[in-house]
């Protein structure tokens, strides 16, 4: 995917603004607080159809604005296309795709194919499980959507036995809630364990690539029960774990194994990366992670997404950096930093200052 063009209106600090981007990598630099990261944030909406930063779709309207309008032109599956956001205060927003507005917002999703990197992003590997499980359900659901139907499921049962077991339940009762949690769980855990077997060769590459071969980084699935081969043999395995504890649940009261319990596992150098390694070594993991990521979906879908990063290359050496950048395999590459020559990028390059909500292209 390439993203041509971007025009906003009344969007954060900007009354007005139209960005045109090339092919290959644009840098958009400024000082602290001029409206960089603002205008990743507009192109992420046609990615996701809501901000990476807020849940509130109000706080991007320009202050004492009533409306926000983002559009974009770009390419796509072969073609040139439009999408157009309008955001209202209090009111749904709007969507438009080539021009005719789409009833969902899930229709927006799969069409503007992106990732994203930002600060944030670190989170995956030095926040709490929750958030590795997010990421895992959010980029699974991305190319398998029945994984959403399964986990769903998983979770309304879940959520069903922890409040029976709040009120000290008959064993034979929960029984019948273990074997609804293995049939459903087990589907999950299929899903996981295809995701990760795929996902971890190609981000132990890109890591391997950014850092040099001195460092390597593995990700694994690391399930709260053992994986197994089919559904079945899954379902059987989580039904008896989950039997097995049928007394410590009901004396705790709340639901202490399946896949709600799943984590996710970084080594660097073979060592917990959470423990040991340096800022620099967690920031190429989780960017490689999310680079790793996007191939898969390439993989899927036929198309390569583009590449915003966010602010990453603090606390990523000038090596690294460099080869980041430069071996991106001709995906398009929209990246904001404070300094111009934070960066040499070798192929074709294009430069946006930014300041006070006003883009320049910069020669
Ligand atoms: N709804 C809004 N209306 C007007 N201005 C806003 C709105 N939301 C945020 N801003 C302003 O946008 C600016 C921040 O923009 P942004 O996050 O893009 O900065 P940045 O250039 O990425 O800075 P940094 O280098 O610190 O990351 C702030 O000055 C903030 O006050
Ligand atoms: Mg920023």
């Amino acid at each position: 995917m390439r993203v041509n063009r971007l025009y906003i209106q009344d969007f954060r600090n900007y009354k007005e603004a139209e960005v045109t981007f090339c092919p290959g990598v644009n840098l958009i630099y400024g000082k602290n607080a001029q409206g960089k990261t603002n205008l990743l944030e507009a192109l992420w909406l046609f990615t996701n159809a809501k901000s990476f930063r807020t849940a509130q779709d109000g706080e991007m309207i320009r202050f004492s604005a009533e409306s926000a309008t983002v559009k974009t032109g770009y390419t796509a599956f072969g073609r040139d296309q439009t999408a157009e956001i309008i955001l209202n205060t209090g009111k749904r927003k709007l969507l438009r795709l080539g021009g005719a507005p789409l009833e969902k917002t899930s229709e927006l999703l799969g069409q503007f194919p992106a990732v994203l990197f930002s600060p944030d992003e670190l989170h995956i590997i030095t926040g709490a499980p929750e958030v590795r499980r997010r990421f895992t359900d959010s980029a699974i659901s991305a190319f398998r959507p029945a994984y959403y139907g399964a986990l769903r499921t998983y979770l309304r049962v879940w959520k069903q036995k922890n409040v029976l077991l709040k009120n000290t339940p008959e064993k034979e009762a929960l029984s019948v809630w273990n074997e609804q949690m293995a049939q459903s769980g087990a589907k999950v855990m299929q899903y996981r364990k295809e995701f990760f077997s795929r996902l971890a060769p190609l981000a132990a590459e890109m890591h391997r690539q950014v850092a040099g071969k001195e460092e390597y980084m593995e990700v694994s699935y690391a399930p709260s029960v053992p994986v197994k081969e089919t559904v079945e043999m899954q379902a059987e395995a989580l039904f008896a774990a989950l039997e097995k504890k049928r007394d410590a649940e009901i004396y705790a009261g709340l639901s202490l194994v399946g896949p709600h319990r799943d984590e996710m596992k970084f080594t660097v150098n073979g060592k917990d990366a959470r423990s040991f390694a340096s800022q620099g070594q967690m920031k190429t993991a989780a960017v490689s992670l999310k680079i790793a990521q996007g191939m898969l979906l390439e993989e899927e879908t036929g198309e390569p997404p583009a590449v915003f990063l966010d602010d990453i290359l603090g606390e990523l050496d000038e090596e690294r950096r460099n080869f980041l950048l430069s071996n991106m395999h001709g995906r398009q590459i929209i990246l904001t930093c404070t300094e111009r020559d934070a960066v040499k990028v070798e192929g074709e390059t294009r430069y946006f200052h930014v300041e006070d909500g006003t883009v320049c292209i910069s020669t």
